[in-house]
């Protein structure tokens, strides 16, 4: 089989420390939209033994000049290859000195979004991992940092960089970033936009100027996105102690981005999609993701920033702890319960899935051919869960006393994930050799647990294993925290929650002096992400349904219930009726919070049936899922007729819309009601709500609904009617018609979509509504002819040549191929080894292909 070609590996291994200090970087920046000239100054000290130069930069960057402390080199000690420059070490000198040089670029060529390019005409840059090589020569690695000087000189009204403004006239701004940082911090934004402002005060009385920035006529939709920033540095100071360190903070919506964010330092740049908001174009959903978001990029300044990474190997070393930060902010705001199970529920939807195919890797991996590939779920989310455990471990205090040490210890630093378990050796005592397994080894530990009752004691033993991953056939135990509560057979809870330190490969508990035998709630808070495996009859569950204390571990009862029913459905074994009386109930209290009842209403997704069914061994079916699903929902539609009207009813806000949890959660109950009722009422109520809800969260349930039915066409012309001309909801617009298409239609729908003058493919966004859309139509994407992979191949080959990182993430629609029956296999496969063959194919989507068919 031809198989992509190798290139070359990264080793975490092979780390040696860059061999010159860079103690300033000056850079000089005219922009023009072709032609713009970037000169830079790098003050380099070199080391004891002389070295050759080298700096990242590879043929797009047009060299125009180079000086050593004023003088051109001999071109005979200058070298040039595809990535870098060198300077060989004959013509440097052994004291410090100043590398100038000029290069001109094109930032409208760059369709890659990586490195200075325009986006709907502002000029915006991004550097993460290794954008900015393409801006000028430089040791572009995270180790490498200093204290960046910037000029910017352009028409433009508005000219951001890092750090205060120092001088700005017209045609020119002036930047000092006194704090040192490595190059993929920088940023640069040039553009005519206009700011939504306001000031906070740190704690110690420092004055910052805050703006979010986005283009004319948008500032209507950009005060959420500030009022979350202001909660976000509010939250960092009080539970984290971690202030601000400049005198401006700017945050800058561009249309065009390849990702959520980024944090760059005192210059945030974000999708427009996760900035701008108003109750008639973005969901609760939205709203909620905004918040995150915007939090999550502001605490990147102490966990990122202010202490960075000594390598791309320890990417979850700040994001991880980003994450995990962010987390603890939304559920500080929100609901604590619910933030739980929707951090669960994504877990399992990306990164288990992500652990169960050819792209597992550990939270840290130990090689790469393209970093960019490795900003995935496992480094942010599982390395999430990682910090999760690390705290339950240690406690609350001890977490508290070994961050602080982190963040004294480490500033200014460029560290590893070696640092951080350091850390937390040294504050709380604890040997963390075992724990370090959660970074080095992939795959997702499956649990089972037995129990025994005899004389009044329970004892749960509990046996642990990790199927291989590629390059890790076997993996040794690992530390696995099992909380664990135990209720009483009349629903109290007669052991609260104790947390289960779990060694060895089978261990067992023992809960002794106990009355009657309880049931045991396992795994409350989702406190280790494993897959739990234990033998429990549909009754025991509805049994914790109805009476855990535990929120999660009340949820999840319901989950297995539901999945338990869905994967007998799915093969044809009659099931469900348990788990319809036992949901029925739950609904109907209404004492319980609206969002959580919600949650437990939602039926999991096809993917999630999929991947448990795999996880048993069993060849998911899609097209059996899909029916069994649609089979479970309409019964509890019937069955619940009702109660769900009632509760459509009941959750109606009236009065003005309101983003915040309370207000969210009674509309997610309504929606989640309006869904099943749309399987029995014929759409009649989705047509109505669609019509007179002032929201958008409301107006796209309902049209998901009616485009399930067949019956959305009058909808999409009105909102196309209402909403063509704005980006972001067109974008829901592309994406609902595929996501919720019949799976049978799905491919049609989705060329259909591909066809119009208005997918502008090239826009991330859009893109990844369309073909996003379509990978997340399970049974649509996996049709049974290969439609579905033909489709995407296609167009993941044409966005290859335009956008390297996007055409290699969206290849991950194809990384569970392997679980699936033969005829699709082969389909799948196909498509896949004609990406690998294309003549040119990038070094990030040729590393996806070879890994998915190795
Ligand atoms: N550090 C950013 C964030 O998580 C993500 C940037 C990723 N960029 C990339 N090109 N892979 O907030
Ligand atoms: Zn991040």
């Amino acid at each position: 089989m031809p198989g992509p070609k190798p290139q070359p590996v990264q080793h975490l291994a092979d780390y040696r420390p860059y061999p010159f200090t860079l103690s300033g970087t000056h850079l000089d920046v005219t922009l023009a939209p072709r032609g713009t000239i970037v000169r830079a100054r790098l003050e380099l000290v070199p080391g004891a033994l002389p070295v050759d130069l080298v700096l990242d930069g590879g043929r797009g960057l047009d060299l125009r000049a180079l000086t050593i402390d004023g003088h051109a080199p001999d071109p005979a000690h200058i070298r040039r290859d595809d990535e870098t420059l060198t300077i060989a070490a004959a013509a440097l000198p052994s004291a410090p000195f100043a590398l100038e040089t000029e290069v001109a670029i094109d930032p409208q060529d760059n369709t890659a979004f990586e490195g200075l390019y325009l986006s709907g005409g502002i000029f915006c840059t991004q550097c993460e991992a290794e954008g900015f090589r393409h801006i000028t020569f430089y040791p572009d690695r995270p180790d490498v940092m200093t204290t960046f000087r910037v000029i910017i000189r352009s028409d433009m009204p508005v000219l951001l960089s890092n750090g205060n403004p120092v001088r700005q006239e017209p045609g020119l701004a002036e930047w000092h970033d006194p704090w040192p940082k490595p190059a993929y911090l920088f940023a640069l934004v040039a553009g005519d936009l206009v700011a939504v402002s306001d000031r906070f005060t740190t704690r110690s009385g420092r004055d910052v100027a805050l703006n979010v920035w986005v283009r004319p006529g948008d500032q209507d939709r950009a005060g959420f996105a500030m009022e979350s920033l202001i909660k976000s540095m509010r939250w960092d100071e009080d539970v984290y102690g971690r202030e601000y360190d400049l005198d401006v903070f700017n945050i800058v919506a561009v249309d065009d981005f390849n990702m959520g964010a980024m944090e760059n330092k005192g210059l945030n740049i974000f999708n427009s999609k996760l900035v701008l908001a108003s109750p008639d174009t973005a969901t609760d959903t939205d709203y909620e993701r905004i918040e995150a978001v915007i939090a999550h990029e502001y605490f990147h300044n102490w966990t990122g920033n202010r202490i960075t990474c000594r390598d791309w190997f320890q990417l979850c070393l700040k994001e991880g702890l980003t994450v995990f930060r962010d987390q603890q902010f939304t559920s500080d705001l929100r609901s604590a319960a619910v933030k739980r199970i929707e951090d669960v529920q994504t877990l399992r939807a990306r990164q288990f899935r992500e652990d169960q195919g050819p792209l597992a890797h550990p939270p840290r991996p130990d090689r790469y051919e393209e970093i960019n590939n490795f900003y995935t779920a496992t480094v942010y989310e599982k390395g999430a869960e990682v910090i999760g455990m690390l705290k339950r471990l240690v406690g609350d205090e001890g977490y508290a006393r070994a961050l602080d040490l982190y963040f004294d210890r480490h500033d200014g630093d460029a560290a590893t994930i070696e640092d951080w378990l350091l850390v937390f050796e040294d504050a709380t005592g604890r040997d963390l050799s075992q724990f370090k397994r959660w970074y080095t080894d992939a795959g997702t530990p499956m649990l089972t647990m037995e129990e025994a009752w005899q004389d009044g004691t329970l004892t749960l033993t509990f046996a642990q294993s990790t199927p291989p991953t590629p390059g890790q056939p076997a993996k040794p135990a690992r530390v696995i925290p099992i909380a664990v509560g135990l209720i009483g057979p009349n629903g109290d809870e007669v052991a609260p929650t104790r947390v289960l330190e779990m060694t060895e490969a089978q261990q067992s508990f023992a809960f002794e002096g106990l009355g009657a035998r309880p049931v045991a709630s396992v795994l409350r808070g989702f406190s280790a992400p494993v897959m739990l495996r234990r033998q429990m009859d549909d009754a025991t569950r509805a049994f914790l349904l109805a009476h855990d204390t535990d929120p999660f571990a009340r949820w999840e009862a319901g989950r297995e219930l539901a999945l338990s029913a869905l994967t007998d459905l799915s093969q044809g074994r009659d099931a469900g009726a348990d788990y319809i009386t036992a949901i029925g109930a739950l609904a109907a209290d209404d004492a319980a919070d609206p969002a959580f009842r919600a949650l437990c209403l939602t039926l999991p997704g096809e993917e999630e049936i999929a991947t448990r069914l795999a996880s048993l061994g069993v060849t998911p079916d899609p097209d059996a899922i899909h029916a069994a699903r649609d089979d479970l929902a309409r019964r509890i539609a019937v069955a619940h007729q009702d109660l769900l009207a009632r509760l459509f009813d009941d959750m109606a806000v009236t009065g003005p819309y309101s983003p915040d949890a309370q207000a969210a959660a009674g509309r997610s109950l309504r929606i989640a009601a309006l869904g099943l009722l749309g399987r029995i009422d014929g759409g009649d109520r989705a047509e109505v709500l669609f019509g007179i809800a002032g929201n958008m969260t409301e107006r796209m349930a309902a049209l998901a609904v009616l485009l399930r039915l067949g019956r959305g066409e009058a909808a999409l012309r009105i909102l196309h009617d209402e909403f063509g001309d704005n980006r972001l909801v067109m974008d829901k617009w592309f994406s609902v018609q595929v996501m919720a298409a019949p799976p049978d239609q799905a491919v049609a729908v989705a060329r259909r979509l591909a066809g119009r003058k208005d997918f502008d493919w090239k826009n991330p966004n859009r893109f990844r509504a369309l073909l996003g859309g379509l990978a997340a139509n399970h049974a649509g994407f996996h049709a049974a002819d290969g439609s579905g992979y033909a489709f995407t191949a296609d167009w993941l080959m044409r966005m290859d040549a335009a956008n390297p990182q996007i055409a290699a993430r969206m290849s991950t629609a194809f990384e569970t191929w392997p679980r699936y029956d033969a005829t699709r296999r082969g389909h799948a496969q196909a498509a896949l080894e004609q990406i690998g063959i294309l003549e040119g194919l990038s070094r990030n989507t040729r590393e996806m292909i070879s890994r998915m068919i190795a």
